[in-house]
């Protein structure tokens, strides 16, 4: 069996409720707009959210899910797919979970509307149900993720960035939306229980990690159904970059500053900073650094009792760190 297959094994029914609950949510009476959440929709990605939002929900009270649980995962998936949707636009990418993305077929103007179409959906979810508690924790992950973009932008246009400022974005940019899965997991089934706080904490080690693995797929050249190679070429400056020119002598550190600032359209310029990235160790240690998030989670996990959802959960742990794309 698969990981993922395995990983889903004490959720597998809720994850198919899951489902025909997402799609029936992004209906409209706009054609146009129905087409393209068609074509969101038959392009799934690995639906690694909300089985967050369940294994945490099943594991803080025994099994027990309700409504809220499942309002909550579609929320989380639909304002997931939203900022994907925007993310695109901004990353000026062609291509999502293997095929076209959503600019790359009807252009910026539209993929803007659809983002906003999908965050609104989401967070009608929650108003019209009166899930007021998860809709704070949900509106508050929203807000991080525009700064944290605005921020790398920041970033990218002064490459003026240390450790510490790259830590900030990616909490804000991708680990708030995984800690608010899992707190909103348990807040739906425990309100106002100690497990919020801790389960909130515990999603946002694990949204570190799954960051830093994603910036490391960037230096690869694996298939992972979007674009490698293209955080230069916008000067987003990630972990093993950092590093690096922290690391180096400072006539190398102008030669990596000028190339990413003066030549980051030039494929060959920028393969040479990758390769100069590679012997330098980054990618290293931004496994090491990985690693010790990854390991911050899994002993917040271990003060849980034995179940079939903590054990999915910690293979979901090792997942993030572990997977293909
Ligand atoms: C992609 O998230 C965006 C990041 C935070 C890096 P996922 O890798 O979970 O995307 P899908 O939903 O599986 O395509
Ligand atoms: C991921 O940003 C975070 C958000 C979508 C807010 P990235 O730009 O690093 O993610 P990918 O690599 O395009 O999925
Ligand atoms: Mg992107
Ligand atoms: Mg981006």
């Amino acid at each position: 069996m698969k990981i993922v297959e395995q990983i889903k094994l004490p959720v597998v029914e809720e994850m198919e409720l899951f489902e025909k609950k997402f799609s029936q949510s992004m209906s409209s009476k706009v054609a146009l707009l129905n087409r393209i959440t068609y074509y969101i929709v038959n392009r799934k990605g690995k639906q690694m959210r909300p089985m967050f939002v369940f294994l945490v929900a099943k594991m803080v009270s025994d099994g027990a899910v309700n409504e809220r649980t499942y309002r909550g995962a579609a929320v989380i998936e639909l304002i997931h797919t939203a900022t994907l949707v925007h993310d695109d636009v901004v990353d000026d990418s062609n291509q999502r979970r293997g095929f076209f993305s959503v600019n790359a077929l009807w252009k910026n103007k539209i993929a803007v509307l659809v983002g906003d179409f999908l965050l609104s959906k989401g967070l009608l979810l929650s108003i019209d149900a009166g899930d007021f508690d998860l809709l704070r924790i949900i509106s508050v992950a929203v807000r991080e993720m525009s700064e944290g973009e605005l921020l790398q932008i920041e970033k990218a246009r002064n490459l003026d960035i240390t450790e510490e400022i790259y830590f900030e974005i990616i909490r804000q940019k991708t680990a708030t939306l995984i800690a608010a899965c899992s707190s909103l997991g348990a807040c739906s089934v425990v309100p106002e229980s100690d497990a919020v706080e801790k389960m909130r904490w515990f999603g946002e080690l694990i949204g570190m990690a799954f960051q830093i693995k994603d910036d490391l797929f960037d230096y690869g050249d694996a298939a992972i159904g979007k674009p490698t190679g293209i955080d230069i070429k916008e000067q987003k400056m990630t972990l093993p970059l950092i590093y690096t020119l922290n690391h180096c002598t400072s006539k190398k550190k102008k030669w990596l500053i000028n190339s990413i600032k003066n030549h980051n359209k030039n494929k060959k310029r920028v393969n040479e900073v990758i390769d100069f990235v590679k012997v330098s160790g980054g990618l290293e240690y931004a496994t090491t650094i990985m690693h010790e998030y990854k390991d911050k989670a899994l002993a917040i996990l271990s003060e849980y009792p034995e179940s079939d959802y903590k054990s999915s959960l910690v293979l979901m742990v090792n997942y993030v760190i572990d997977r293909k794309k």
